[in-house]
């Protein structure tokens, strides 16, 4: 049996796998922020991945994709349904990110979300060597750090939360609040985006268990800490994402994305100003308000077909969940609604495209757009912020980013900020945006792509790891 020094345990595989109609299996890379976040690193490293295939009862022998060695769990229809679509994605989804959709709560789901990470624990612990450094990843598995402490003391446990962590009285409202924490205490250093995110979380400790906190350390006596060993600490703090920043800078300098960018314009029509908005369809991405501004700045003549056009991605998500349907129906409603009122031949107002498009694709579109529009109405970071500024090497492009981001941290002095709540702020930022003069929007664009170019995904990976291997052993001996 191998055994590893470093096994990154997610709810998904980097890849995701695909039947088609022939019954022949193939992949293709995981969709979200996750592996584009730790992709670079596990191939760099020799490690183990485990995870979801994102199919129903696949296979469950490890095999290497991408040069990632990747060891699956397998997860049954029934499963899919509780665990994923239910436990993970209609209530810990909308309750963590302040309830824009109403969470739903059922016992059934917290049996199968127990159930389901226990597996995944199970998997780590057989796959970790002694003393080895396991990393688990994002609110689908909560409650793995705790399973594996039980299972393997030896361990180094770190957990970083991808989304954003609630404050208290949000938190609250979960039945099931005291196991999540208890969960999360099982690592040794527990991650997040931004420091609001950890203060919320070392809030819920104090008032959710009887344990003493000081600064961004938690002292826990468990039943293991009483059997004569020394007091474990927790540390929880903010260690915010990016992505492989130089890569997707060189990528947007290469002859075939440029000459793609250009192309694009010109199937657009040569507008003055294109506005970019790039999102896996997310109630949380603020789409619709975005739309609204842009479909409000028409009919208020600030802006015509002609001279600006909207152009929407919105990449298929989570479409079995009931919430997911409605925002569909809801946006691709106001979209049809926009482009039958003010669509010209040759000119529509919004080019909506409900599908995803490869690295390449996405680099032509960001280096084609004057303005990238990110309106979440909370966002653990936003990835797409970043990959707008580094696909910019030229220095031109205005990023509109919401308050409501994790990237607003690093991002918020650079960009031009929002509040997607506010339809009229909003227009007049999307206006501004349009209009700005390319002194100005050169100077932001070289600050925002100072600090994304600084912190990259390696330096988010190599921090993340050098905190957790550096806290000190409750196993002097083992050093
Ligand atoms: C977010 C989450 C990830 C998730 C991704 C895509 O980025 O933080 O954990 O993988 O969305 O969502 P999905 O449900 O398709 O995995």
């Amino acid at each position: 049996d191998e055994r590893y020094d470093l096994v990154v345990v997610a709810n998904r595989l980097p890849v995701d796998f695909t039947t088609d109609d022939d019954g022949a299996i193939s992949w293709k890379r995981s969709p979200g922020g996750l592996v584009t976040a730790l992709g670079p690193m596990m191939r760099a490293s020799e490690g183990a991945w485990v995870g979801w295939s994102g199919a129903a009862d696949t296979e469950d022998d490890p095999f290497d994709a991408d040069d990632i060695r990747c060891v699956p769990v397998g997860l049954s229809a029934a499963e899919i349904e509780l665990y994923y679509e239910g436990f993970s994605n209609d209530t810990l989804w909308p309750l963590y990110h302040d309830v824009i959709a109403p969470p739903s709560f059922h016992r059934q789901w917290w049996e199968a979300y127990r159930k389901v990470n226990r597996r995944f624990a199970e998997k780590a612990a057989a796959l970790a060597k002694e003393g080895a450094v396991v990393w688990v990843h994002d609110y689908q598995l909560q409650l793995v750090p705790a399973m594996l402490r039980e299972m393997r003391p030896d361990l180094r446990i770190g957990f970083f939360n991808h989304i954003p962590f609630p404050p208290l009285e949000i938190f609250s409202q979960l039945p099931w609040r005291r196991q999540v924490v208890q969960g999360l205490l099982g690592a040794d250093l527990v991650g997040f985006q931004r420091a609001g995110d950890a203060a919320n979380f070392i809030r819920a400790v104090r008032r959710l268990t009887d344990l003493t906190t000081r600064g961004q350390m938690i002292t826990v006596t468990d039943d293991e800490a009483r059997r004569d060993m020394p007091a474990r600490h927790v540390r929880a703090a903010a260690f915010p994402i990016s992505i492989d920043s130089a890569h997707f800078d060189a990528l947007a300098q290469t002859p075939e994305v440029q000459a793609r960018a250009r192309e694009i314009r010109a199937e657009l029509g040569n507008p003055r100003v294109m506005m970019l908005g790039v999102d896996r369809l997310d109630y949380t991405k603020g789409i619709r308000h975005r739309i609204k501004a842009y479909g409000e700045l028409l009919a208020d003549g600030r802006l015509t077909v002609t001279d600006a056009t909207l152009v929407q991605v919105a990449s298929p998500s989570r479409e079995n969940v009931d919430a997911y349907q409605q925002l569909r129906e809801d946006v691709e409603g106001l979209v049809g609604r926009i482009n039958g009122e003010y669509g010209e031949i040759g000119h529509s107002a919004i080019n909506y495209m409900h599908h995803s498009y490869p690295a390449e694709e996405m680099a032509a579109l960001y280096l084609a757009a004057d303005v990238m529009l990110v309106t979440s109405l909370r966002d653990g970071m936003n990835l797409v912020a970043k990959e707008y500024v580094a696909a910019r090497s030229d220095d031109q492009g205005v990023l509109v980013l919401s308050e409501f981001t994790g990237a607003a941290d690093e991002l918020g002095r650079g960009a031009l900020l929002c509040n997607p709540h506010d339809i009229d702020g909003l227009k007049d930022i999307m206006v501004r945006a349009a209009t700005m003069e390319p002194r100005e929007s050169r100077k932001r664009m070289r600050r925002l792509r100072r600090a994304v170019l600084e912190n990259d995904v390696a330096r988010w990976s190599q921090t993340f790891l050098g905190v957790l291997t550096a806290l000190p052993s409750r196993f002097p001996d083992r050093e």
